[in-house]
């Protein structure tokens, strides 16, 4: 093996390709591996299957390069690398809390007899306690080839900057049982070391508890700041302002303390969802108890949401349209998983609403999920003879957007802000009503 070892991505969702790109943009040369052919053909291609902004640029740059290639074969992966990197896929299993480890086992599986002798293997994916264990010790009874290891490096990018976050992480946590497999991880991320980015060397156990951990304490500040909220609503006190005052202070800080309609998307839900139910195996279950109320917060937003739009437009969907701005589960984004947006549209049309949906990014992946909803090319369209628009994700240009455009086209002006993103101001003095969670 040369200075740099050659590396193998796993998976090539959001988080593995990502990190296929990044990596070879870093300079490695790098093989991404994915079950899935039609994704493999994409992005061998040049073509990103889905949206995640600077991504496509830097496939394009370093399939050119030669650095960067895709495969459906775990053969030619165990033959190519040195460092394999497991990136699939932990959703929630259907009908429970637990995480669904049938990809991360099944990649896992397919890799393990190609590995070459003095590979190390790199879980990446979020995965419950005990996960890494279990599966070196499966890698010391099942490998043929000799000295191969196991360690965890856990992975935070937000989807949006995901390239951001991968190129200039805020730190790397290595969880590894030996020094050489630390060498190893060493030199893989040698160029983000460099930066340099702090790095946090710990055992198996404490690596993958960091991002379960990371991911309930955001959800939890994200849910304190929306119970907040609940309170502002009966005493007649302003969030945003409130959640201003409190960022002052550095202790707290102002970041993920914005309320609104709450969490979504394929990784905080399911994330804290899955360490309760792992908590409730350890028999910890009380340690982590207060997460249920972190989710039930998030949740009950969605719910005060449709009955402040219900509120508005005089107590009934019925007969109503509703013309509603964003479905992705946050800008920058296509992902629609737990799209706290959707899940609002898709409950109104139920209660008897017309509802005509419009996302910059991600139509055709709501068009999927929720063909029962309608669809509109442009917010304009989406608005037209419309009783009330919800704002559900908070894009630029619907942040941006001047109330002028849409009062000529809705049939009554009721706006709903539902990211606390608009400035009420504006909207009031164009005669709108504007109404928003938390606020007055
Ligand atoms: C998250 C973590 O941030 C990331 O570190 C981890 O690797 C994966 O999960 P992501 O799912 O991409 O990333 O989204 P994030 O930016 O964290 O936002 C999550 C949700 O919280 C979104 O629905 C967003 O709208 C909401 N949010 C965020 C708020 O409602 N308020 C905030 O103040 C911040």
């Amino acid at each position: 093996m040369s200075d740099r070892p050659r590396l193998t991505v796993i998976g090539t969702g959001y988080l593995g390709a990502t990190h296929a790109v990044c990596m070879a943009e870093l300079g490695f040369d790098v093989l991404g591996v994915d079950v899935v052919e039609q994704k493999v053909a994409a992005l061998q291609s040049g073509q990103v299957p889905f949206f995640e902004p600077g991504l496509p640029e830097l496939l394009r740059k370093n399939l050119d390069t030669g650095r960067l290639s895709f495969t459906t074969s775990f053969e030619e992966a165990g033959a190519f690398g040195d460092v394999h990197f497991l990136c699939v896929g932990t959703p929630q299993k259907k009908g429970e809390m637990a995480a669904d480890m049938t990809y991360v086992d099944a990649a896992f599986r397919s890799l393990v007899p190609h590995l070459r002798d003095g590979a190390l293997v790199v879980g990446k994916s979020t995965v419950p306690a005990g996960t890494a264990e279990r599966l070196a010790a499966e890698l010391e009874r099942t490998a043929t080839a000799r000295d191969v290891e196991l360690a965890w490096n856990p992975e935070f990018l937000r989807e949006g900057f995901a390239v951001e976050d991968t190129l200039t992480p805020d730190r790397l946590v290595f969880g590894v049982r030996s020094e050489r497999a630390e060498a190893l991880l060493r030199a893989a991320f040698q160029p983000v070391l460099d930066l340099p980015t702090p790095v946090v060397v710990t055992d198996f156990a404490t690596a993958q508890l960091v991002k379960v951990a990371a991911n309930a304490f955001l959800a939890t500040k994200i849910s304190f700041i929306n119970a907040m909220a609940e309170v502002c609503e009966v005493t007649g006190g302003d969030v945003k302002k409130l959640s201003e005052a409190l960022s002052h202070d550095t202790r707290i800080g102002g970041r993920f303390l914005h309320a609104g309609l709450g969490f979504g998307g394929g990784c905080l839900p399911k994330d804290i969802r899955a360490f309760m139910a792992r908590a409730g195996e350890l028999g910890v279950d009380q340690a982590l108890s207060f997460l249920r109320e972190v989710d039930a917060i998030n949740l009950r937003r969605r719910a005060r949401m449709v009955d402040l739009a219900r509120e508005l437009i005089g107590g009934n969907f019925d007969g109503k349209r509703i013309g509603v701005l964003g479905a992705a589960f946050k800008p920058n984004s296509d992902d629609i998983r737990d799209s706290p947006a959707l899940d609002v549209a898709a409950t109104v049309q139920q209660q008897g609403g017309a509802v005509t949906v419009y996302d910059p990014q991600a139509m055709e992946n709501a068009r999927r999920v929720h063909p029962e909803l309608s669809y509109a090319d442009n917010a304009v369209e989406a608005a037209r003879g419309a009783d009330v628009v919800l704002h559900l994700t908070e894009w630029a240009e619907f942040r941006q957007m001047d109330p002028a455009h849409l009062e000529s086209v809705v049939a009554v002006k009721n706006i709903v802000d539902g990211r606390n993103a608009l400035d009420p101001q504006l909207w009031r003095d164009h005669g709108w009503t504007y109404r928003a969670l938390g606020r007055p």
